[in-house]
């Protein structure tokens, strides 16, 4: 069966670049991006108790349950809005998830994961200089794309934070879920024939045309 052209999963170590170019990419393809770190953030943020009990995981840099994650990503796929498609950034981590996801994905068909491959020195120079903006979510790299006022969103005019889990040893520790956790799933989508590797160093521009080579290359772009 031919993958599907607009259900794509991004992955990729922490750092890799995944949220970057999730948004390029529902941008281009005009389907929501669905950051799974993010919702669970939102979840922290509004302080409810599912939202503690990530926040307590998270700050470690170890991975939420599969039960909580498929709840909420069942929910959040079966929005209309993802009707024509979807891109989840930061989902699935573990082999359960993604079998779960395809099961729920259904009659849509097998879903093409998007690797980027970044190596480790990389994604910690990346995450160690990360910004966030507390109300929009937008993304600032203080030596790449920094913002133009410090510490105040371009986009919004919020406030730009560092994240909790961006500090060195939980970013090793993150590190080393993802080898544990979701590397494997690298060889579950191969064996699918639904993976498409890119190299994820370079500009951010450069690597979004490699990703849509890589979708070109499927008969998916
Ligand atoms: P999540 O938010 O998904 O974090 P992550 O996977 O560790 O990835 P990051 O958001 O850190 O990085 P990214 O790859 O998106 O890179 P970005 O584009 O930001 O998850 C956080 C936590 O939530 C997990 O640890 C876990 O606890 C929990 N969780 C989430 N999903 C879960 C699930 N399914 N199951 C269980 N638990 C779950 O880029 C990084 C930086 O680099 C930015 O500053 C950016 O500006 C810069 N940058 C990007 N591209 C480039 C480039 N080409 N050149 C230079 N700089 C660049």
């Amino acid at each position: 069966m031919a993958v599907s052209r607009s259900h794509l999963v991004l992955m990729g170590p922490p750092g890799a670049g995944k949220g970057t170019q999730a948004d390029l990419l529902a941008e281009h393809l005009r389907v929501p991006h669905i950051s799974t770190g993010g919702m669970l953030r939102d979840e922290a943020q509004r302080g409810s108790e599912l939202g503690k009990k990530a926040k307590r995981l998270m700050d470690r840099g170890e991975l939420v349950p599969d039960e909580i994650m498929l709840g909420i990503v069942r929910d959040r796929i079966g929005a209309p809005d993802c009707a024509r498609g979807y891109i989840l950034d930061g989902f699935p981590r573990s082999i359960r998830q993604a079998e779960d996801l395809e099961k729920l994905n259904g009659e849509a068909g097998p879903l093409l994961a998007l690797s980027l491959r970044v190596p480790a020195e990389v994604v910690i120079k990346r995450l160690s200089s990360r910004r966030t903006c507390r109300p929009c979510g937008a993304m600032y790299h203080l030596v790449s794309s920094p913002p133009k006022k410090p510490d105040v969103c371009d986009r919004c005019g919020g406030e730009l934070y560092q994240r909790d889990d961006d500090r060195e040893d939980v970013i090793h520790a993150r590190l080393e879920v993802y080898r544990r956790e979701t590397e494997p799933l690298l060889a579950y989508y191969g064996k699918r024939n639904a993976l498409v590797e890119v190299d994820g160093t370079g500009s951010r521009d450069d690597v979004f045309q490699r990703l849509l080579e890589g979708l070109a290359g499927r008969g998916a772009a």
